[in-house]
């Protein structure tokens, strides 16, 4: 059986440790020497493209580029039959999809064969995660993301699928995560990752943006409104005004607090300009690790093979 990278509630903790490893260690080999990925999207993307797109090279393979219009999953042809196809040309499939659930149904028309790594879907965004720990690690503990336990971070806005994500990561290594969201956006349980199933995890809901920052190591959000959710724009804005991420709610966090964005960030809404271009942001770090983390993901792939 293939491995996959679909959520980080799906790893281990022994492969969750391999992958923040394998995604730190030097460039050293060339697993896919001659090998493609194949990359589909079915949503825009300029760092999950970029990232993949130059892991794979790093390692000595190459992509093809699915996007949306040409495929049409399920409307062109249906995702089992995507699945089928780039099964029979390829090892590895990394899909940034609209519905989660198309992983499961193309795990099982390809007997789980192919490789699937989730590059963001409605209900996770995993490798944005493993970078996020991997900058969290390299601000806060040299490096080492077995060394993250006695942080506090603090989530607020929209709790989206980066944010699960990232709590579900951050807990399984003994972050304390607190979330700070208005009714309707808050945590929710039942979903394929779900911070609030993480056995141990230390793990804090409120609606109060103020009382999720006090204190907070690392202060993290994401856009306002999601990929599919342009609709709700303007209620969105509303009911989110209060958690914007400012100078003045960052006054709350502790005095050497860093701040965090998986972006694009809409300036203005979720953060101000001052705050994302200010001395604690390390939205651009997070940026670099996006490669790292997909080198890790591909390592681990590769190893179970
Ligand atoms: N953070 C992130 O996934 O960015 P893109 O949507 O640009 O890939
Ligand atoms: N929550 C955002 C993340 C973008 C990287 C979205 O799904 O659009």
């Amino acid at each position: 059986m293939s491995r996959h990278v679909v959520t980080i509630s799906e790893l281990g903790n022994d492969d969750l440790r391999a992958i923040l490893e394998s995604a730190r260690a030097p460039i050293d080999d060339s697993l896919f020497a001659g090998q493609g990925v194949a990359l589909v999207f079915e949503r825009p993307s300029l760092r999950t493209r970029a990232a993949c797109s130059t892991a794979v090279h790093e390692l000595g393979g190459y992509v093809t580029f699915f996007g949306d219009d040409e495929i049409g999953l399920d409307s062109r042809e249906s995702a089992e039959d995507v699945g089928r196809t780039i099964d029979a040309l390829y090892s590895v499939c990394a899909m940034r999809i609209r519905h989660h659930s198309v992983f499961q149904r193309i795990r099982r028309a390809t007997m789980e064969r192919l490789s699937l790594i989730n590059l963001l879907s409605d209900v996770a965004h995993p490798t944005q995660a493993i970078a996020d720990v991997l900058t969290i690690a390299d601000h806060f503990a040299n490096g080492d993301p077995g060394q993250l336990g006695g942080l506090r971070v603090a989530y607020v806005g929209d709790v989206t699928n980066v944010a699960r994500s990232l709590a579900v990561a951050l807990t399984r290594l003994g972050v304390e995560v607190v979330v700070g969201a208005p009714e309707g956006y808050q945590l929710t349980a039942g979903t394929d990752e779900d911070p609030l199933a993480v056995e141990g995890a230390k793990l804090r809901l409120t609606s109060s943006a103020t009382e999720a920052v006090r204190g907070a190591d690392v202060v993290y959000t994401d856009a306002w409104v999601s990929m599919g959710f342009e609709e709700e724009t303007r209620r969105r804005r509303v009911d989110l005004d209060a958690f914007r991420i400012d100078e003045a709610l960052l006054e709350a966090a502790a005095s050497n607090a860093i701040v965090l964005h998986c972006l694009p960030a809409h300036r203005g809404d979720e953060i101000t300009d001052g705050v994302m271009d200010g001395p604690q942001s390390l939205v651009w770090q997070q940026v670099a690790h996006r490669r790292s983390a997909m080198i890790g993901a591909l390592r681990w792939i590769k190893d179970g093979e």
